[in-house]
């Protein structure tokens, strides 16, 4: 029996899983399909219109420039480390065709209606709406941080200021592997009822 949309649709968000940045192969989106991610990123709740997000699209040149970058922070601060984590930082940035890293850029003026916490929340959902977005398209895609979100010098090659938090590199891409499922939290552990 053909399947109803909703049950299309609940099927999609139940059964929802990244894919490895590693693993993420040409082709990527499009200009187009790219723009349709991120309108469907920008459908988030956001309390008081603050648009609190930013997205930075990384190019293919910018994605080889950031991986030089990294690969000199890392072997600047782990001078021990093996040539081959000094390599894996290089290609890093380079793991999918398509990279964007999103940062949050709060309304400061709006804090006192809008508490940061709510204004990160909401650049939260916008991080899991591209994930979807990506998803729905055919694509497979990660949502990582590691240490590069963190580091300062890496906010200011990528232009950012030095207060600004990263709260996401976005990988997209082609996978050819199905992932295989990851065990999840049970309901009857994180839901309690109130009556
Ligand atoms: C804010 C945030 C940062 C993350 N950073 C990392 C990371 O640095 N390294 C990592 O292995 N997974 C990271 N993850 C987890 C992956 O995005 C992903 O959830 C995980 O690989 C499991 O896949 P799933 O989305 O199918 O559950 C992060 C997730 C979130 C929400």
């Amino acid at each position: 029996m053909e399947k109803s949309k909703s049950e299309i649709i609940m099927s999609f968000l139940k059964k929802r899983r990244s894919m490895l940045a590693a693993k993420l192969n040409d082709p990527g989106p499009s200009k187009q399909q790219l723009d349709d991610i991120i309108t469907a990123g920008i459908r988030v709740p956001d309390h008081g219109r603050c648009s609190p997000w930013n997205v930075k699209i990384i190019s293919k040149e910018g994605q080889k420039k950031l991986g030089k970058f990294l690969s000199e922070i890392f072997e600047k601060n782990n001078q021990f480390e093996k040539k081959e984590q000094i390599d894996y930082w290089y290609n890093r940035p380079q793991s999918a065709p398509c990279l964007l890293v999103i940062s949050f850029n709060p309304k400061e003026d709006n804090l006192s209606k809008i508490p940061l916490i709510e204004q990160k929340l909401s650049c939260g959902a916008f991080c899991q709406n591209i994930l979807n977005a990506s998803h729905a398209l055919g694509f497979s895609a990660q949502w990582l941080t590691e240490w590069p979100a963190y580091n300062t010098e890496v906010k200011k090659f990528l232009g950012y200021r030095e207060v600004t938090k990263i709260l996401g590199f976005i990988y997209i891409g082609t996978s050819s592997e199905t992932p295989k499922e990851r065990k999840r939290a049970n309901l009857s552990d994180i839901v309690t009822y109130f009556s």
